[in-house]
């Protein structure tokens, strides 16, 4: 038989020589492998007379033992050393000043979402979300438009690729009415919700960009009335102006999903070149609302013999016009850094109705 000294000396020399992981593991299938040479020292065992077997065997499987010890204690000593060399190619170094020169700004389509959240929280409002891909249902049929509805053209819907599977074309939401429908459909009444979020139309020129930013608003109690939208949306508009009259008014208007329907106009005043809301002898329309048709309720399991609600729909963008006195829309998305610094605000500024909404 081989000199079992010899082969333990190399083997080991091999293992304590082995500079990674994967040397380490060719040396176990060399020695302890099935062709290993260990291995290979054990079936001549059988070649031998019984005594000599007994005294080789025990040598043989103490040097097993001993070869997968040490394998074992290289590859702790190799993993740890592979670790450390990674989180020092990760190694951040904390101590580099922050840059000043360019803060980051919140960009006014944010801050507007905050300040509006900020307000109808304040009245006990909860926010709802629901997805930007939506299907026929959510986006058009439980909100009381069916498939040949005039109002599905105004709404100039993205649809996306036939999924194939027979199934109708997902769509980008034109609104964020489909949460109303999501909301109402999972849970009971009492509720009181805002939906801030992105939507979708096939329209782009100087008032209309493909994406753009809606707030839904949705209040469903057993008594809720006309009254009740009236003085929520004049609080609302009182607070987010930051003025403490604005002259309103509600026209009758036309939506598929309310009834009666109305759009909201503020009182403002062109005078001198400029904007000013809440003076003069201008109207402006800020909104589209109504009380919650009896058909919408229907759809999503409500009992409109027992339950009414209002909603409203606001567009993001344009109360952020507004109140901030930007003029063109598509520059909220052309990613410009001057007009983020301009029109930004700081980070740390965060709207409140005690604290100010804007400082
Ligand atoms: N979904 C409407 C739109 O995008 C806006 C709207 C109007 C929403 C009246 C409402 C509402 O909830 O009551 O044009």
């Amino acid at each position: 038989m081989e000199d079992v000294d010899a082969l333990r000396r190399e083997l080991l020399d091999a293992v304590n020589a082995a500079g990674d992981l994967e040397t380490l593991d060719q040396v176990r299938v060399r020695a302890l492998g099935k062709k290993g040479r260990i291995t290979g020292l054990m079936k001549t065992l059988g070649d031998l007379d019984p005594e000599e077997r007994k005294a080789a065997g025990q040598r043989l499987n103490a040097l097993k033992e001993e070869v997968g010890e040490a394998i074992e204690q290289r590859r702790a000593v190799l993993e740890e050393a592979a670790l450390d060399a990674q989180l020092e190619a990760e190694k951040v170094d904390i101590t580099l000043p922050a840059r000043p020169e360019s803060p980051g700004r919140v960009h006014p389509i944010s801050q507007t979402f905050d300040e509006v959240t900020a307000i109808f929280a304040a009245m006990g409002f909860e926010v709802a979300e629901g997805p930007d891909i939506e299907d026929d249902f959510h986006n058009f049929n439980a909100l009381n438009i069916p498939p040949e509805h005039p109002a599905r053209q105004m709404h100039d819907t993205f649809y996306l690729a036939d999924p194939g599977d027979g199934g109708e074309r997902p769509l980008l939401r034109t609104h964020t009415s489909p949460v109303q429908i999501r909301t109402m459909q999972h849970t009971t009444p009492p509720i009181r919700v805002i939906a801030p979020g992105r939507t979708f139309r096939c329209d782009s020129d100087m008032t209309h960009t493909p994406m753009f930013h809606q707030v839904e608003g949705l209040v469903v109690d057993r008594t809720t009335h006309m009254g009740h939208l009236k003085g929520c949306l004049i609080d609302f508009v009182k607070a987010y102006f930051e003025v403490p009259d604005v002259p309103t008014r509600f026209r009758p208007s036309f939506f598929p999903f309310t009834e009666p329907s109305a759009e909201m106009d503020i009182g403002c005043s062109h005078q001198g070149g400029g904007l000013t809301i809440g003076a003069g002898d201008d109207w402006m329309e800020i909104l589209g609302c109504g009380m919650v048709h009896p058909n919408v309720l229907t759809a999503c399991g409500i009992d409109p013999e027992v339950y009414q609600g209002f909603a409203f729909g606001l567009g993001m963008e344009r109360i952020a016009m507004l109140k901030y006195g930007i003029p063109d829309l598509r520059t909220f998305f052309d990613a410009d850094l001057r007009w983020l610094r301009h029109y930004g605000f700081a980070a740390l500024d965060v709207p409140t109705l005690a604290g100010g909404l804007t400082r």
